[in-house]
């Protein structure tokens, strides 16, 4: 059980650096598999930090060895197999409004850092990532079929989503392991890096996902998660409409400005670079609502 000292518990961590939450699976020992408990205060992390000033991108990484060797088969299937159906479909639906809700839909920009092993239900919140970096040697399986069970929490679908499907049933049917290269090649994560240039492309790619008007930059996930499952027309209609509502919400000062920047005063090339409204280096902006759900932590800038 947690003593939940903060939003994030004992089982998540989280350090703030330039802007950036680094979001931590915190059971090292425990090669950050996820737990019920974990679960629960990953939920709590990423719901308190979409209103903290001091979180403009979250990046989701591991401590120690691993970035999370999937659901936990002792606290998770284990010693749940007894419990009554209710119970087993609320810890279900804990995993899933984290994994596939809150971090999907997260209101900041979110990249996977993969530090480490990745293992079965890890796959989802992998995939849930706007963007995954992986370091070279950073170990991947959908380990499911080698103790005997179909990849669920919605990994399977998942993996349709990002790695195809030769690669996908390969994976799903062998159990065999891959490494970083190979899922950049599959399409799982974006790049993959060597280990020590990990944490500095990662903090390379927040920087420019600073620079964008962050209004703009939800809807346009946002559009993206949404409209492969519609029909070209009313996708058409819905990008449109979504269009509207975050020049409404965000008042439309950088496209103004960006405008103006490019037509009239051709200091500014959009095909080439951000817009920035202050000339040469563009400050991150963000949210201006306090950040009230998550207390003062107590180590800053480690990473
Ligand atoms: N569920 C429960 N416990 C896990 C776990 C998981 N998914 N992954 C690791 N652990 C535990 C181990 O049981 C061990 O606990 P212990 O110290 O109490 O014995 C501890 O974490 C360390 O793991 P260990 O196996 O000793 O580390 P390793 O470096 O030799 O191997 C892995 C690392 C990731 C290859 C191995 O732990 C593994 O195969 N884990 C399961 C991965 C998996 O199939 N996940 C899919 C779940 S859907």
């Amino acid at each position: 059980m947690s003593t939940n000292k903060q939003p994030w518990g004992n089982t998540v961590d989280v350090e703030f650096s330039d802007d950036i939450a680094f979001v931590y699976f915190n059971r090292p020992d425990k090669k950050n598999c996820m737990s019920p408990t974990l679960n629960r205060e990953m939920y709590a992390t990423l719901h308190a930090l979409e209103l903290d000033n001091r979180c403009k991108v979250v990046v989701l990484t591991g401590r120690g060895a691993a970035w999370s060797a999937g659901m936990d088969l002792k606290e998770y299937f284990r010693e749940t197999d007894q419990e009554g159906d209710a119970f087993k479909m609320r810890i279900r639906e804990e995993a899933a409004s984290w994994q596939q809700i809150k971090l999907r839909n997260h209101a900041k920009p979110t990249i996977a850092m993969v530090n480490g092993w990745v293992f079965g239900g890890a796959f989802t919140p992998l995939s849930s990532c706007d963007i995954a970096i992986a370091s070279d040697d950073a170990t991947f399986g959908l380990s499911e079929i080698n103790w005997g069970i179909i990849p669920g929490g919605n990994v399977t679908k998942s993996v349709a989503d990002t790695m195809g499907q030769r690669n996908a049933l390969y994976y799903i049917m062998t159990g065999e392991t891959f490494k970083g290269q190979k899922a950049a090649q599959m399409g799982l994560v974006n790049e993959s890096v060597p280990a020590d240039q990990l944490e500095k492309r990662v903090r390379e790619l927040a920087k420019v996902l600073m620079g964008k008007d962050p209004v703009v930059l939800r809807a346009a996930k946002e559009v993206f998660k949404r409209v492969r499952y519609m029909d070209w027309e009313t996708a058409n209609d819905y990008i449109y409409s979504k269009s509207d509502a975050a020049f409404a919400r965000s008042g439309g000062e950088f496209r103004g400005g960006a405008m103006t920047a490019f037509l009239d005063e051709k200091k500014f090339k959009p095909g080439l670079a951000t817009y920035n409204k202050d000339g040469s280096k563009k400050k991150s902006s963000g949210s201006k609502t306090p950040a009230k759900a998550v207390k003062p932590v107590k180590k800053t800038s480690k990473k």
